[in-house]
């Protein structure tokens, strides 16, 4: 499964690319207000600190303009994303963006009649949101367990599953379980991935011990 993180906040992302864990990153206009950087510069910096695919979106809601302003985006970076909602404008912008040869990450999406849409539009990724659906007393997972399900049925479809809007752990776990492609997931929750209380106490454990030898691996 590809990890990728879902923030515009550049100091998080060069932290977490560090790690060598980061695939990819995922922005919405939301993540960018919240940043208070201008969007094409800030996308322009993300995509030279991750190689991977990073996902910018259209502002637009109407066919042209949302065209226009994916081409602008596109020409941002080799390795950018155009983002556009699951609208019928939008699966238009991504047919012909998709054509052209540009990576589109079709967003917004809350089921899996969307998700055979986008793969027939062409999209890269699919991004069913799955915490979004979880606050309305729906099940998220099991639109990421449709969605996958549909998608293995037809050996002609390349649009990966984007396990979005993601909010603890077990979301993917979950995903990964059921062959979810990728994960885009806030900071804090790929912070949570390595957490376990068993490790914490074995390490303190270890070290205890390792103190009682009076040795050091470093020195001869
Ligand atoms: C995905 O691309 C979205 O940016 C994101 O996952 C939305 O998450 P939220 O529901 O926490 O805002």
């Amino acid at each position: 499964m590809k990890f990728f993180i879902d923030t515009a906040d550049v100091a998080e992302i060069r932290e977490l690319a560090e790690t060598g864990l980061l695939d990819g990153v995922t922005t919405n206009p939301s993540l960018v207000a919240k940043s208070g950087r201008n969007f094409l510069s800030l996308v322009a910096e993300i995509c030279e600190i991750v190689p991977g695919p990073v996902s910018a979106e259209v502002a637009a809601t109407d066919y042209e303009t949302m065209l226009a302003e994916g081409r602008h985006i596109a020409k941002i970076a080799p390795n950018v994303a155009v983002k556009v909602p699951l609208t019928p404008a939008g699966l238009k912008v991504c047919h012909r963006l998709s054509t052209d040869g540009t990576m589109v990450n079709v967003t917004l999406c809350f089921s899996a009649a969307q998700a055979l849409l986008a793969a027939k539009a062409g999209a890269t990724f699919v991004s069913p949101f799955v915490g979004r659906l979880d606050d309305i007393g729906h099940d998220g997972l099991s639109l990421i367990r449709d969605i996958v399900e549909i998608y293995a049925n037809y050996p002609g479809i390349a649009t990966e599953v984007l396990v979005a809007s993601i909010r603890n752990p077990g979301h993917i776990v979950e995903s990964a379980k059921m062959g979810a492609h990728v994960a885009t997931m806030p900071p804090s929750v790929l912070r949570q991935l390595y957490a376990h209380p068993l490790t914490d106490k074995g390490l303190a454990q270890f070290v205890a011990d390792w103190a009682k030898t009076g040795q050091s691996i470093l020195d001869k």
